[in-house]
């Protein structure tokens, strides 16, 4: 059974008088534990999608299916699945720079309301899932780029979501830090969290168990690794 799904999904944007249609009718399914990549040029729409599947923008119409709810006619307050259900990592980390590492991997456990006495333990397992123990403490302006790329992997990961979504998350890093981010995404995967990861990158996809291409806001090739 599916986790996640969208049905007939349009996303259209007013462009001076013009509607601009960003996402033309798109239908998946994505079961638990897959590992999604999503590719396709420039403009075709997978940041619009992404955003949509993980309820961080609104579509014209369609259905978006969570554990068999339909999220837009059924649940009212979305905030709690945003929390807890996805985690999110971007390609321009969208940390606060002047709070320390640790603090912002800690944001989505306050949200929850979860105690202090809880968080620490979590935060720091976290940081060494990621390799970061030692940077805790540091302010995330202060980090590298593969640094805040691993710290907003921690914080994605810190509530246990089902879904992992990923907007180009190595989009600004080297290849090393390319590489040791993908083997993240590649270890959460095998510990049975889902992955949708956007991609530029042949290579990247061809980690995933599938790959979709997206042009024109149409999904126009499915593919199985
Ligand atoms: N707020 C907006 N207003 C108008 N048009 C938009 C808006 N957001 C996105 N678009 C348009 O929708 C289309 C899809 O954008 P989207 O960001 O999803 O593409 P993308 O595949 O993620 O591209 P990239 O690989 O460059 O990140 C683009 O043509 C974009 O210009
Ligand atoms: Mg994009």
């Amino acid at each position: 059974m599916s986790i996640l799904s969208c049905r007939n999904l349009v996303k259209e944007y007013a462009v001076g008088s013009e509607q601009f249609t960003a996402l033309d009718k798109v239908s998946i399914e994505i079961d638990k534990g897959e590992y999604l990549a999503v590719t396709g040029e420039s403009g075709s729409g997978k940041t619009t999608l992404l955003n949509l599947l993980g309820l961080i923008d609104k579509p014209t119409s369609g259905e978006i299916i969570i554990k068999g709810k339909n999220v837009l006619a059924d649940v009212k307050d979305p905030s709690s699945l945003r929390n807890t259900f996805f985690g999110y990592v971007f390609q321009n980390f969208y940390l606060e720079p002047n709070y320390t590492a640790f603090y912002n991997i800690e944001i989505p456990m306050i949200i929850s309301g979860i105690p202090a006495k809880e968080r620490k333990p979590r935060v720091d397992e976290a940081l060494k899932i990621v390799g970061l123990i030692n940077k805790a403490d540091v302010k995330c302006g202060k980090l590298s780029g593969g640094e805040k790329q691993r710290i907003c992997i921690a914080r994605a990961i810190i509530n246990e979501p089902t879904v992992v979504l990923a907007d180009e998350p190595c989009g600004n890093l080297d290849s090393a830090n390319t590489e040791s981010i993908m083997n993240l995404f590649d270890e959460l995967n095998k510990s049975g969290t889902t992955i949708i990861l956007v991609t530029h990158s042949h290579e990247e996809a061809l980690r995933a168990n599938k790959m979709i291409k997206m042009k024109d806001g149409k999904i126009i090739e499915i593919e199985s690794n």
